[in-house]
């Protein structure tokens, strides 16, 4: 928003008008889409005689109306949310949140306080990120995906402040259903299977199977659990969720199946 607006500023050479001033700020802290609304309707007004014949502007304006129209997600007035990025309906962005140009985030996700959405990140329908979560390039999280507090994803895998590495960013999948615990830190190149949960605190460092419990430092596989999160007491190698009733096999010491 604000790079479109300096741009308006210096255009209308002028200071410009107040009207002006107040229509932009009140769509800085417009929340919803109705709010959203308003305030580009209002603007569109404002705007029409310095819009007029520029044509980069108006292409800016449209992505701009773009962007906060394209759902009736809400956002608190404290988020940043930039041009390009795409956003559910009904999702929820809550305080000091920045969510980036081509970041995708689906349906009814709830992005926590102060969490950071970098460019490309790919968020799954239904997704809870808690507070303080940075969410780096090449992290995607499929749908119904629960991102505890705090938790830290990294994208480099051998850091130096002084050499880029951007061309060597590694993925991360969280992969649908799975749970991160609080303060888990992630280390990049790895998958955290469907339906996985990774207990609070824990330190991750290689790829954990679908309905895996793993914790500790490193995280390591304690047992296994359903889909609905409940620890899975083997018979065998058959397994009754105790919640749900649903029937899992074992396939191998490192893998289990639902099977109905
Ligand atoms: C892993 C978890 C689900 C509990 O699992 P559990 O099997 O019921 O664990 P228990 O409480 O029975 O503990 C079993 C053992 O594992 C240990 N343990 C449990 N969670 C652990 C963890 N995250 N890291 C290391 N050890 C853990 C316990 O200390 C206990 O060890 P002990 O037998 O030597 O005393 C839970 O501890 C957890 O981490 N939940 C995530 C909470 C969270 O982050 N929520 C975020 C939203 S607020």
């Amino acid at each position: 928003m604000n790079s479109f607006f300096s741009k308006i500023k210096s255009l209308t050479r002028s200071t410009p008008s107040v009207e002006l001033l107040w229509y932009m700020e009140y769509l800085r802290m417009a929340e919803t889409l109705e709010d959203r609304r308003t305030a580009l309707s209002m603007l569109d007004v404002a705007l029409k005689e310095i819009l007029r014949d520029d044509l980069e502007l108006n292409r800016a304006w449209a992505a701009m109306k773009a962007t906060y129209l394209q759902s009736n997600y809400f956002a608190h007035h404290t988020a940043t949310i930039d041009l390009g990025c795409k956003i559910g309906n009904d999702t929820k962005i809550w305080h000091n949140t920045h969510v980036m140009k081509s970041a995708v985030i689906g349906d009814r996700c709830i992005l926590g306080q102060n969490t950071f959405v970098a460019p490309n990140v790919v968020l799954g329908n239904g997704t809870k990120v808690q507070n303080n979560v940075s969410l780096y390039e090449g992290v995607r999280c499929e749908e119904d995906t629960f991102i505890g507090p705090s938790v830290v994803f990294t994208n480099v895998i051998n850091p130096r402040s002084a050499i880029e590495r951007k061309a060597e960013f590694m993925p991360t999948l969280v992969k649908k259903g799975a749970s991160i615990g609080a303060n888990s830190t992630i280390v990049c190149g790895h998958t955290i299977g469907a339906y996985a949960f990774v207990g609070a605190g824990s330190l991750v460092t290689s790829c954990i199977p679908d309905n895996a419990m793993v914790y500790g430092h490193p995280a390591r596989l304690q047992y296994w659990v359903s889909d609905a999160g409940h620890r899975l007491a083997f018979d065998g190698d058959k397994a009754v969720c105790s919640a749900t009733g649903d029937k899992y096999i074992k396939e191998t010491d490192l893998s289990i199946k639902k099977i109905s």
